[in-house]
């Protein structure tokens, strides 16, 4: 392992806080070598002279295109760029599996922010802004070792819960109205990533109740299905939560046109897979079989618009329910359990 590194100087230093240096990149880091990072292009072009391929992890994911333009400028002999190979597809799979120790970050990063939505839970009511929640979210997240939040969070009251990424978060709560929010915590680099909806005033309506829970029995079947054993994938699960939905919403009274479910009362997809990123790895594709060490979210959720297709009583309501859950070989792991999400939780934990 070769480190590339800011050499010290005291003069710099004094401005802009201590460099590790080279020595310390082999003694603390482990590295077998360091150099200066100014010398890293010399070194790469003596990796050319070598044989085999080189792999190449660029920043950000790229087009063909500027794949191209960044591969020309690391190399300056017309044949040498036949030798680069993209490192991300190898990474990737790897951040894909969860080792015990990460899934133990992963565990306490959902912790973290189960224990922030108790707190939040707890401090709504009617009047208070979304921005408060928010903020509180935050403190009580970064006060229990979180370093940042993992995305901006969704504090949506009422009607706000309707558009999918809303994201101002700067109305008041109203009573009478649900509050969802989507927020997680990060745990040294591992994100968490947690939706729950409850009651702005502490008690949940006839109507919401009955709403929510048919998310929240679609969200547990879907859970279920997280296992090595039952041979699913995300998309499966996804094809599974929307039927479960359409049963649901036929029970409480909907009449559903062909794709009501799928285009406008549940536009998203039922999860992801998580880990470093929020959507743990980018161009992973959601068609592989679940497997044991896995991370994904569950969250399928329900979003009423105010159209009289669909019955009054729900109009104006949207509720989604996520949680982080590590797949095993036999039962699935809810990383977020800390969270509540029973009905009868939600509302203790606010009377509290
Ligand atoms: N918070 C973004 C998501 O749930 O995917
Ligand atoms: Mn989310
Ligand atoms: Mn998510």
């Amino acid at each position: 392992m070769s480190m590339f590194v800011q050499p010290k100087k005291p003069e710099i230093e004094l401005w802009e806080g201590a460099r590790a240096g080279l020595e310390a990149a082999v003694d603390y880091f482990g590295a077998d070598e360091a150099h200066e990072f100014t010398k890293f292009g010399h070194h790469i072009r003596r990796l050319f002279d070598s044989e085999g391929p080189i792999y190449v992890d660029f920043p950000e994911p790229m087009s063909l295109y500027s794949y191209e333009h960044a591969v020309k400028s690391l190399t300056s002999k017309e044949n040498e760029s036949s030798k680069i190979r993209p490192l991300a597809p190898i990474i990737q799979e790897h951040r894909l599996f969860k080792s015990k120790a990460e899934a133990r970050l992963m565990r306490e990063s959902g912790e973290i922010s189960g224990k922030g939505f108790i707190e939040i839970m707890k401090a709504t009511k009617p009047g208070v802004s979304e921005q408060t929640i928010s903020a509180l979210f935050e403190y009580e997240c970064r006060k229990r070792g979180s370093q940042m939040l993992a995305y901006v969070p969704v504090v949506a009251g009422g009607k706000n819960a309707l558009t999918m990424h809303y994201v101002n978060n700067n109305q008041l709560l109203r009573e009478g109205d649900l509050l969802l929010v989507d927020a997680g915590g990060e745990y040294n680099g591992y994100a968490s990533d947690i939706t729950r909806t409850w009651p702005v005033n502490g008690k949940f309506s006839k109507q919401q109740k009955d709403l929510y829970k048919a998310v929240l029995s679609v969200q547990k079947q879907c859970i279920k299905m997280c296992t090595e054993d039952n041979n699913n994938s995300l998309n499966r699960v996804h094809d599974e939560s929307v039927g479960l939905m359409k049963d649901e919403l036929g029970k409480l009274g909907f009449k559903l046109d062909k794709w009501d479910v799928d285009r406008i009362l549940y536009p998203h997809h039922v999860g992801h897979y998580l880990g470093l990123d929020l959507h743990d790895t980018f161009d992973m594709t959601r068609s592989r079989k679940l497997k044991s060490g896995m991370v994904v979210t569950i969250e399928p959720g329900l979003y009423v618009p105010y159209d009289d297709k669909f019955p009054k009583e729900y109009q104006g309501i949207g509720i989604r329910i996520e949680d982080n859950v590590l797949v095993g070989k036999e039962d699935p792991i809810i990383l977020s359990v800390t969270a509540p999400k029973e009905v009868e939780d939600i509302e203790y934990t606010m009377s509290s």
